[in-house]
C-alpha cells in the first residue's frame, strides 16, 4: 500500500534566539547539508519593513502593516551573491539588513496583524524532504511539531561585536556602544511582545554561543539531530 505523506510528516528543525546569536549562518549550514530547504523567517519582517518604509506606513500603524503583509508581493530567487529578494518586481537584498529595516521589523513584528499574516506564507516552505526554520517563534508558534527545536543565545556584548565585524566588512562605520544598545532594545521588544514573544519553547535545547564557532554549534546541533533520530 502506497502511503502520501502529508506536510505534518515531513521533519523540520527550528532554531530560534536573538539576533546575532548565529541562528542564521547555522541553519543555512545545516540545510546545506541536509539538502534541506530553509525558512529565514526574519527576512518576512524585514520585507515588510522596507515595503513599508517605501509606501510611508508608519511603525506604529498595526492594521496598516498587517494589510501590507498580507497583500506581499514577493519573490525569492538565488544570484551570484546569494538570496535576491524582490517586492513587486524590485531588488530589495541590499536593503533588508540595515539598522533602520532592523529597528523597524522588529516593532512591526509586534502586532498580531502583521504576525497572522505570514503564519501561512511560512508553514508553506514546510516541503520535502525537510526544513530547516530560523526565527524568533519557530518552535513554539509556527512549527511546534518540529523534531528538533534549538534556543541559539549568545551574550548581547558578543553579538553586538559580531555584527560590529560585520559592518566593518561591508564597510559601514557603527559605533559599537550604539549597536550594543539597539540590540538591548530589540530583545526587550521581541521578548516582552503580546504575541509570540522570543522564548524558547519548553523541549527546545539551549545553545550558548557567546564562547563557540559557528563550526561547534553545527556540530552540536548534528549530534543532537541523531539523539532525536535515535528517539524516533
Ligand atoms: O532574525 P532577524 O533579525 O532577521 O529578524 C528581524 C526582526 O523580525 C526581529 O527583530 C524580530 O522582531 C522579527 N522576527 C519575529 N519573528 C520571527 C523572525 C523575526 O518577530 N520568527
Amino acid at each position: 500500500m502506497v502511503q502520501s505523506q502529508s506536510a505534518n510528516d515531513i521533519p523540520v528543525i527550528t532554531i530560534d534566539g536573538p539576533g546575532g546569536s548565529g541562528k542564521g549562518t547555522v541553519a543555512l549550514r545545516v540545510a546545506e547539508h541536509l539538502g534541506w530547504h530553509l525558512l529565514d523567517s526574519g527576512a518576512l519582517y524585514r520585507l515588510v519593513a522596507v515595503a513599508a518604509m517605501d509606501r510611508a506606513i508608519a511603525a506604529d500603524d498595526g492594521p496598516a502593516l498587517g494589510r501590507l503583509a498580507a497583500g506581499l508581493d514577493v519573490d525569492f530567487g538565488v544570484g551570484p551573491d546569494g538570496m535576491v529578494v524582490q517586492i513587486d518586481g524590485q531588488d530589495v537584498t541590499a536593503r533588508l539588513r540595515s539598522e533602520a529595516v532592523s529597528a523597524f521589523s522588529s516593532q512591526a513584528a509586534a502586532f498580531p496583524e502583521v504576525r497572522a499574516a505570514l503564519v501561512k506564507l511560512q508553514r508553506a516552505c514546510r516541503k520535502a524532504p525537510g526544513l530547516v526554520a530560523d526565527g524568533r517563534d519557530m518552535g513554539t508558534v509556527i512549527f511546534p511539531d518540529a523534531r528538533l527545536k534549538i534556543f541559539l543565545t549568545a551574550s548581547a556584548e558578543a553579538r553586538a561585536e559580531r555584527r560590529h565585524k560585520q559592518l566593518k566588512e561591508k564597510g559601514e562605520s557603527v559605533n559599537l556602544s550604539r549597536l550594543f544598545q539597539d540590540i538591548k532594545k530589540r530583545d526587550e521588544r521581541d521578548q516582552s511582545r503580546a504575541v509570540s514573544p522570543l522564548v524558547a519553547a519548553s523541549d527546545a535545547h539551549l545553545i550558548d554561543s557567546t564562547e563557540m564557532s559557528i563550526d561547534d554549534v553545527v556540530q552540536q546541533v548534528f549530534e543532537l539531530l541523531k539523539e532525536s533520530n535515535a528517539a524516533y
